[in-house]
């Protein structure tokens, strides 16, 4: 099994320029060498040379937290690849719930994100998970192999190197409640056979499945020692330098 333990700390829409540095400053003289798992940072676009300059030298990759599907155009307000590959930006967040909440991102838009993600040949951290009530219904595999079919498998067999899976069941982001560990290696364990049926068993072997939602340094260790989990997607407790280190030390 080749597969990388991740984890990525995604900042939302939280500091400005100056408590970028300063977040910058903290993880880069105490984040250890080698961490045990590839590190990633997702500030603001605001905040993103800034933080590409700062982590140049340092294991540490930036990543964007969205982009636009078109190379260039009249879209007001929008960002493309193009644009984040030319100030070293090669890593991109799509599909995170509160995109497809607010901003209304479908399955379908989602997919042409994913489609332009892989032209331009950036690495992709898909987001995707169910809702509370799909979960009640008993719908959440059922929604999780819909959402994957739908903006996904469309890509080529070669283009699964760049991609890196984010289960976030909704219920657990920001509200303190995380998933059992049992709950998270049931659905990535899922996952991973939805993967092998449509594609095959070494693209699903090989495809590193990180868990989101509520993760913080007092359950990151049991999360990640499932199986099937290969890290994480941090939110609130990645705005904290002391409390994301932490967290990937948690291998
Ligand atoms: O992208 C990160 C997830 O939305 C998790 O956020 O750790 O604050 O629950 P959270």
């Amino acid at each position: 099994i080749m597969r990388k333990n991740i984890v990525a700390g995604n900042w939302k829409m939280n500091n400005d320029l100056s408590e970028t540095e300063e977040l910058l400053g903290h993880l880069k003289m105490q984040m250890v060498k080698e961490p045990e798992a590839e590190v990633m940072v997702a500030p603001a676009f605001t905040n993103l040379y800034t933080a590409f300059r700062v982590l140049k030298d340092t294991p540490v990759i930036v990543a964007a937290q969205n982009m636009h599907e078109a190379e260039s155009g009249a879209f007001t307000g929008e960002v493309s690849a193009k644009m984040l590959k030319s100030i070293g930006i090669n890593t991109v967040i799509l599909g995170h719930s509160e995109r497809r909440a607010h901003f209304h991102e479908t399955n379908e838009i989602l997919a042409k994100k994913v489609n332009a993600a892989m032209e331009q040949e950036m690495r992709v951290i898909f987001c995707f998970g169910e809702e509370l009530e799909d979960r009640k219904s008993e719908k959440h595999f059922d929604l999780v192999a819909k959402q994957l079919k739908e903006s996904l498998y469309q890509i080529s067999e070669e283009n699964w190197k760049n991609i890196v899976l984010a289960y976030e069941p909704v219920w657990a982001i920001g509200t303190g409640e995380t998933a059992s560990p049992e709950q998270a290696q049931e659905m990535h364990a899922f996952i991973r056979k939805n993967i092998a049926e449509a594609f095959n068993d070494e693209i699903a072997e090989n495809v590193s499945i990180l868990y989101g939602g509520s993760v913080k340094p007092a359950n990151a260790k049991e999360i990640f020692a499932k199986e099937d989990v290969d890290g994480g997607l941090i939110g609130g407790a990645s705005l904290k330098a002391l409390d994301f280190i932490e967290i990937v030390n948690s291998f």
